[in-house]
């Protein structure tokens, strides 16, 4: 979660993906049934009502329906609605791992999960650069507007670890009460899971500060955990239910074209022969070596390994200001842009398509694209943004959104990997 910002203040991009609305058709479904058994003229058309996909449809409204009409008894009286414990809450969401990611302006990609007993759904950034979950709490008052607030109180599985928190990430920061609570992600269920509930979220986290999701997930592991509790994925991993202890993702800003997996990756989407495993070096972060960044063939950073952390929720790639500059160095009207520690380059948008990089890794080449690499016309210069930026303040690299877009990613916990693979 860095870096986000800074795009949004120097242009604007079409906002793709927007969630479906919500079905509305709850009223219409006593009528259509009562109909059905009274009049012998539509037996005729039987076949014709009992469309399947209008059956599975309104199936799953009467399962909805109950769904939030028991967490509306927990919560007007205080204790779990007595036929609760004989509801399968998640019966209908899907049990194979997969997740449908939304993106926001190409500079963050959200999905669901679903918290407490009974569950409810919010949305989250599933971040691999960090460990902790949170959302804000209901608790939250008026920097939390427009976000779905968690409820402790109306979750019969939450309990008060009575343990304060604050988070701090480069887009923002928050700061609220830890509890744990059953949370479930692609049909997987995490069991006694940390969950920060907020009470202050900063600007940047609000539905207005171009944060559209609720919350946030970190999906690297325990070492780096604020709460020192367990992460998600980590969670999951020891409920023994997942096939593999691995997730995959898929970014793009094609709408319904990211996803994650838990407990496997889709296969579908990327060539198997290309997915090449790099280790990673030390447990906390997804920190892995570089081999070296070349453009058009050639090296253009000396090829000694680089340390790098694979974070989906960083927009930019991130590097060492010498790094970027050698990266620059050679590119005619590169501009480096500095305020403070952080600098990125600008370069005229009829030449920048021709210096996008390649990154190496465990010896394979992976070519950035024109269109994740090059972010744009910049207000201020008329010339376009390129998508490696410099922090002076790090002498690693952050291998953000800008790069993941052009790979299939693999997050293999069991033998603490990463791989990449070319896209289908
Ligand atoms: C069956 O449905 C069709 C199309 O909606 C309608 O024209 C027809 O009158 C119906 N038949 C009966 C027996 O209700
Ligand atoms: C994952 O879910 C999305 C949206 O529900 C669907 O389009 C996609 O086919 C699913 N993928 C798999 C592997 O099930
Ligand atoms: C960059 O410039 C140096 C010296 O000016 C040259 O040796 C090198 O080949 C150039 N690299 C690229 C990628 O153009
Ligand atoms: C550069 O690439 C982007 C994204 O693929 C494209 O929209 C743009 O037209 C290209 N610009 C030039 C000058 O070729």
């Amino acid at each position: 979660m860095m870096f986000a910002a800074i795009r949004c203040a120097l242009f604007v991009v079409a906002v793709v993906g927007s969630p479906t609305p919500p079905p509305n058709a709850h009223s219409d479904m006593g009528r259509t049934q009562h109909i059905l058994l009274n009049s012998r003229s539509n037996a005729a058309n039987f076949s014709k009502v009992f469309d399947p996909s209008t059956v599975w449809e309104q199936l799953g409204f009467v399962s909805r329906k109950y769904s939030t009409t028991m967490g509306a008894y927990q919560r007007n009286t205080g204790s779990p609605h007595p036929l609760s414990s004989r509801f399968d809450f998640h019966s209908v969401a899907k049990r194979n791992g997969n997740v449908s990611l939304v993106n926001y302006n190409a500079d963050l990609w959200y999905g669901e999960i679903e918290v407490g007993t009974p569950p409810k759904t919010f949305t989250v950034v599933f971040d691999t650069g960090s460990s902790d979950l949170f959302l804000p709490s209901t608790e939250c008052s008026v920097s939390c507007a427009g976000h779905t607030q968690y409820d402790p109180a109306a979750s019969s599985s939450a309990k008060d670890s009575g343990q304060p928190f604050v988070l701090t990430y480069g887009a923002g920061e928050t700061a609220g009460d830890e509890y744990v609570d059953d949370v479930f992600v692609g049909g997987y269920e995490a069991k006694d899971q940390t969950v920060g509930a907020a009470w202050i979220y900063s600007p940047e986290f609000s539905k207005d500060g171009s944060f559209p999701p609720d919350g946030l997930s970190g999906l690297a592991f325990s070492e780096i955990s604020e709460f020192e509790g367990s992460p998600l994925f980590q969670t999951l991993d020891e409920s023994g239910k997942l096939p593999q202890s691995v997730f995959g993702f898929k970014l793009s800003t094609t709408p319904g074209d990211s996803e994650m997996v838990i407990g496997g990756t889709n296969t579908d989407l990327y060539h198997s022969d290309t997915l090449t495993y790099v280790a990673v070096t030390d447990r906390g972060y997804w920190q892995v070596e570089m081999d070296v960044i070349s453009r058009l063939g050639q090296e253009v950073v000396e090829s000694q390994a680089a340390t790098v952390i694979i974070d989906t929720g960083t927009t930019f790639i991130i590097t060492s200001y010498s790094i970027a500059q050698s990266y620059y160095a050679n590119i005619s009207g590169a501009t480096a842009h500095t305020e403070g520690a952080d600098t990125y380059w600008t370069i005229p948008c009829d030449t920048i398509n021709s210096t996008v990089p390649t990154f190496t890794f465990g010896r394979r080449a992976f070519k950035v694209s024109a269109q994740t690499y090059n972010l744009g016309p910049d207000v201020l210069s008329s010339d376009c943004l390129a998508g490696i930026a410099a922090s002076s303040e790090m002498d690693f690299t952050i291998i953000g959104d800008v790069f993941l877009q052009n790979v299939y990613s693999v997050f293999d916990y069991a033998n603490t990997r990463v791989g990449f693979a070319e896209l289908v």
